[in-house]
């Protein structure tokens, strides 16, 4: 191994920056094999199953926008089992092989209704307008943005909610002082664990219900998901 290889490896290992993170998911599927099919076989994990709950009960959705939707689980899901489905939805990943493998099945399906890109966050959400998706998920992606990236994807995705963001991730749920989020991460394949009551705070125009999973669908114990965040859009009073 040459002294540049090795200075990377250290670097990632103890001082991960964005850019690492970055070139971890974009190369995910050369250092695992089948980890792109994993990942769509998951459409019907215990999860899942929790986001169309929640979907049901927050009522039907004519759009629908996910952040960091891999090879597309949760559109299938959703897809399939949602009783209104919406009639326009749209996925962004970094990782190509798993956009690819997103837009096959799409096409396979014949599900017009679905589109996907391979994009940066928080960039690729940078020309999309405001309020211009019904809803917006991000599940179990928002806890693997760096600082920075995180803040800018977060305030993209508040400002192009035109009703709800639905996001699972890891969550703070023991009370801790300080406004900021708390970051756990040392690492590309670390995740970070933050309060998001902390993180929604200064928006007032959300109401925020953070809820536990439930025990089955629980992937604590992969460091995966503890939290479901509901935020909803409050009506103006203009
Ligand atoms: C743990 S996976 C979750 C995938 C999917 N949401 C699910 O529920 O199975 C995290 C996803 O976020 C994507 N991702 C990570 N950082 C990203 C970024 N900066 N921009 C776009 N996608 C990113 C990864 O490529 C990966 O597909």
């Amino acid at each position: 191994m040459d002294i540049e290889t090795l200075a990377t490896k250290i670097r990632r290992r103890f001082h991960t920056t964005r850019a690492d993170v970055e070139w971890m998911w974009s190369t995910q599927h050369e250092r695992r094999e089948g980890w792109v099919d994993l990942y769509q076989q998951s459409w019907s994990d215990p999860h899942r199953g929790v986001l169309l709950r929640c979907l049901e009960q927050l009522g039907p959705h004519e759009s629908l926008l996910e952040l960091g939707c891999n090879a597309g689980p949760n559109l299938i899901a959703i897809s399939k089992g949602l009783s209104a489905v919406p009639a326009r939805m749209h996925g962004i990943d970094l990782n190509a092989p798993a956009v690819e493998a997103a837009r096959g099945y799409f096409e396979r399906a014949g599900w017009r209704h679905i589109s996907v890109e391979r994009g940066l966050l928080p960039e690729a959400a940078a020309p999309i307008g405001d309020r211009s998706w019904d809803a917006v998920i991000a599940i179990a992606h928002l806890m693997h943005l760096a600082p920075g990236a995180f803040e800018q994807t977060l305030a993209h995705a508040q400002r192009i909610a035109r009703r709800h963001l639905i996001i699972m991730d890891l969550h703070q749920f023991k009370q801790f002082q300080g406004a900021r989020p708390v970051s756990l991460r040392r690492s590309p394949m670390e995740r970070w664990r933050r309060d998001w009551w902390s993180c929604f705070r200064p928006h007032a125009d959300w109401e925020i219900d953070i809820q536990e999973m439930p025990p089955d669908a629980n992937l604590a114990d992969i460091g995966d998901i503890n939290a479901l965040v509901v935020a909803r859009r409050r009506r103006s009073r203009a």
